[in-house]
């Protein structure tokens, strides 16, 4: 018999996410299950109960209603004490539950002898595990997020301009925490054209900084920040030491500050003190995504953006909230995943298989009995930086490629020998010239990062037609020796192409010019 997913209305205040998506209840439903809404769910999120019911899901008027019908209950906050004895016995609740931070609530859920699939203990080293992860889609909302009420509360541009009313400098903004967020908030900041410092204690994300557009800001002390599993760990009092000198001088010089630093487990670590604050320029920005867990800045208060020392400093929580259609359509997608592995036979039942490494790490509770924390996964130990299996193809490539060039050399060679005997002295000059020009070229050109390849076409262009003038100043003498009329027709031609040459030239300088200012800081 199909089963019947439930979506309460979310009862945390201020939440405006709802945990399914009426997109999302066609697929449920194409599972094989049933679906019903409380009535005004998606209110919030922008999802109206008539767009529920054409999506085939029934509504239901009070949430006692949708709990009593319900075997799958899918819910974003973990759920209010109030709402623990809705849950009838049996009944899969999938939703955070943060089992570590919620000692009672586990208790209550396990006396009502449900199951608990919390989404916030998903084992997320698993690749297979990345599409449930909605831990990382609500980080990345988040991340967004942050920027836009930054650039909200700063009084100036994000990008650099120059206008006629004077030079604008970018603004420098400073992440501290390169997670998901942190790599989110990078990507987005870079967009408005900001220049971008970030920081973090894990020496992995350097590269995924730069990759993002920003610069990775080092602390002058050697430790590695990673505590297993992609997270961070509780560094030593040197290491702390430095890092706040460092943080100190970038607070001196940025204008919006953005803290994601999180450990799990641990109270957020305390990176931006008040006299940094102080030291910050006015109309500066904090935005404090560490805020629920005690904030990174010494004068965060969590859910308000207040001003001190003249600097905004920003604690909501409820970030994801703030894009609620948005993440509520990235969470349930999220969800789905879940059902999908927990339902193989797509027939509208499931089975919480706890042989399944990623259903036994979601599972805390399971009909009852506390299955939180999860045995440590076995996971295949990271193979060495030079694995002799990806050797062996980049050899193999070595040996046609230098097979391929030997061809191409040897080829090359028979056919300067061709041109020597047959052709002109005079020709051989221009052919050597022409050879090691296409020569030098190739070389320039493959060594210019794909980026810049638009500036050095509008620059070959402009060197391309200096050739051009030099190519009309041969002709000229030439044609001297003939009539007056000849020479000064001749003379007028060269004149105007030399002029339309010099435009594209010079155009093509300023072109390039201006392009590479974009790539400058
Ligand atoms: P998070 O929210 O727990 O922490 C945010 C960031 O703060 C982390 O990058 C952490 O290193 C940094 N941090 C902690 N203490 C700090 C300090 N004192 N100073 C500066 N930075 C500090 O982490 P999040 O965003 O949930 O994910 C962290 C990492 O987990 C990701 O970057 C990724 O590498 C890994 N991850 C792996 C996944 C996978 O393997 N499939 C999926 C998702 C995340």
């Amino acid at each position: 018999m199909a089963l019947t997913i439930g979506i309460p209305r979310e009862t945390f205040p201020g939440e405006r996410r709802v945990a399914t998506v009426p997109e999302i209840v066609e697929k449920l439903i194409k599972l094989g299950f049933e679906v019903s809404v409380e009535t005004k769910a998606g209110d919030d999120a922008n999802f109206s109960d008539q767009d529920y019911k054409a999506a085939g899901a029934s509504v239901s008027r009070t949430a006692a209603a949708l709990y009593k019908k319900s075997d799958i209950v899918l819910k974003v906050r973990a759920p209010a004490m109030e709402e623990v004895p809705l849950l009838k016995e049996g009944t899969v609740l999938i939703s955070f539950v943060w089992p570590a931070q919620n000692p009672d609530l586990m208790t209550a859920l396990a006396a009502q002898k449900v199951t608990v699939l919390a989404i916030d203990s998903l084992p997320r080293q698993l690749s297979r595990a990345q599409k449930m992860d909605a831990l990382t889609s609500m980080a990345g909302i988040v991340g967004y997020r942050a920027v836009v009420e930054a650039a909200n509360e700063f009084d100036r541009f994000f990008a650099g301009q120059i206008t006629a009313a004077g030079k604008v400098p970018p603004a420098k903004v400073f992440i501290a925490g390169a997670g998901v967020a942190g790599l989110a908030a990078i990507g987005t900041a870079v967009g408005l054209g900001a220049i971008v410092r970030a920081n973090d204690t894990r020496a992995e994300v350097a590269d995924q900084v730069t990759s993002m557009g920003g610069e990775f800001v080092k602390v002058d002390y050697e430790e590695e920040g990673s505590g297993g599993g992609g997270y961070a760990k509780v560094m030593s009092e040197g290491f702390q030491a430095a890092q706040r000198e460092m943080y100190a001088q970038q607070a001196k010089e940025c204008d919006i500050i953005i803290t994601t630093a999180l450990i799990p487990g641990k109270p957020a670590p305390k990176l931006i003190t008040a006299d940094m604050v102080k030291s910050m320029k006015p109309g500066s920005v904090i935005v404090d995504l560490a805020a629920e867990q005690g904030g990174n800045c010494e004068l965060t208060e969590p859910d308000k953006a207040v001003v001190k020392h003249g600097v905004t400093i920003i604690g909501y929580t409820d970030l994801p909230s703030r894009l609620s259609r948005q993440a509520s359509t990235l969470y349930a997608t999220n969800l789905l995943r879940v059902v999908e592995e927990l339902s193989p036979q797509k027939d509208g039942t499931i089975n919480v298989n706890m042989e399944d490494d990623a259903i036994r790490g979601l599972t805390v509770i399971n009909l009852g009995d506390v299955t939180w924390p999860p045995p440590p996964l076995n996971l295949p130990a990271p193979k060495p930086a030079t694995a002799p299996a990806a050797a062996l193809p980049k050899k193999e490539e070595k040996k046609s490629s230098g097979i391929g060039m030997a061809i191409m050399a040897f080829v090359g060679a028979a056919l300067v020998a061709f041109v020597g005997l047959y052709a002109p002295p005079a020709f051989i000059g221009h052919f050597t010239v022409f050879v090691l020009a296409v020569f030098v070229g190739y070389m320039v050109v493959w060594n210019v990062t794909p980026a810049l390849h638009t500036p050095l076409m509008s620059v070959t262009n402009a060197i391309s037609s200096i050739i051009a003038i030099g190519a009309l100043i041969q002709i000229a003498p030439q044609v001297e020796i003939g009539t007056v009329r000849a020479d000064a027709l001749i003379l007028g031609i060269a004149v105007i192409g030399i002029a339309l040459t010099s435009i594209n030239m010079f155009g093509g300088f300023a072109v390039t010019r201006r392009m590479l200012m974009m790539f400058r800081k």
